[in-house]
């Protein structure tokens, strides 16, 4: 297996195997461990069909079906996340961390890439452990108690689902979720601490006013994305990218208009956050 990091903060490029056939259990263990040592992985040349693409997510835990939008035929753990031609708004195009709204987020998300735009369209990730580990002692002190407030129904991501849930909505598009989780995170399985809130879908922090929590997070949405955390993708047809939702936020770039975009996606279901 060949890692190589494409970026100081996060991301590494994996290669030398075929996931056509389902992984063994050795480089299902090397996949993880890259994974969790570098928040988002990307395997090139997996030309996958659905079982297969669902078959591999299966080795690292149990795909779940997204909200809002409704899963391709027969795979109701796959969505399409797509924009096209005439279309100018990209889906999930804010910084994020996946469904924080839920219970219990996703541990991780696969995206296949199914067609790529001639240029552009290239997603950036967002180390969150970086993120928290370079604030100061005092605001990290500051910040350890507090529990963030997410909601599925902030505005600006809202529009970024409008298209998919006119051509692909699910029956319960139009419900909000609201669920409350802590402002800094523990990693489960590594013991990291890292930033968990994210400009699209936290609206407040529990037991402070508007007006106390809205500098604060105004200072952690421009803090926890500033470029010395990132890497970027650059994507072509048959690559898989799996990222850790507990780690790393992601945002992709709307600069593609005119052309189309198809990435099959997979969410693996997560833990409550502690
Ligand atoms: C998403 O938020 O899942 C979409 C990411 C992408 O299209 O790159």
């Amino acid at each position: 297996m060949n890692i190589k990091k494409i970026a100081g903060a996060l991301g590494a490029q994996v290669s030398g195997f075929d996931l056509r056939q389902p992984p063994s259990e050795t480089l299902a263990a090397q996949l993880r461990a890259a994974f969790l040592e570098h928040g988002v992985i990307f395997l090139p040349g997996q030309p996958l069909l659905p079982q297969q693409f669902l078959q591999f997510a299966r080795a690292f835990g149990t795909p779940v079906e997204y909200p809002f939008v409704k899963g391709i035929d027969e795979y109701p753990e796959i969505i399409e996340v797509k924009k096209l031609e005439h279309e100018r708004v990209n889906f999930g195009g804010i910084w994020h961390s996946d469904t924080t709204y839920l219970a219990e987020p996703p541990m991780g998300t696969m995206l296949l890439s199914k067609v790529v735009p001639p240029y552009g369209g290239d997603t950036i990730f967002s180390n969150q452990v970086l993120a928290y580990e370079s604030l100061s002692p005092t605001m990290q002190h500051l910040l350890e108690d507090l529990q963030g407030i997410s909601s599925s129904a902030k505005a600006d991501v809202s529009k970024t689902r409008e298209d998919r849930i006119r051509s692909d909505g699910s029956k319960e598009a139009a419900k909000e979720h609201v669920s409350k989780h802590p402002v800094v995170r523990t990693h489960p399985e590594t013991g990291a601490k890292a930033l968990y809130v994210n400009i699209a879908h936290t609206i407040g922090i529990d037991g402070l006013t508007d007006a106390e929590s809205k500098p604060l997070l105004d200072f952690l949405f421009e803090h926890q994305v500033k470029p010395e955390f990132t890497c970027r993708w650059s994507w072509e047809v048959d690559c898989i990218a799996f990222w850790d939702n507990r780690s790393v936020q992601h945002n992709p770039v709307n600069d593609y208009h005119g052309f189309r975009r198809v990435m099959q996606r997979i969410t693996l279901q997560g833990t409550r956050p502690y």
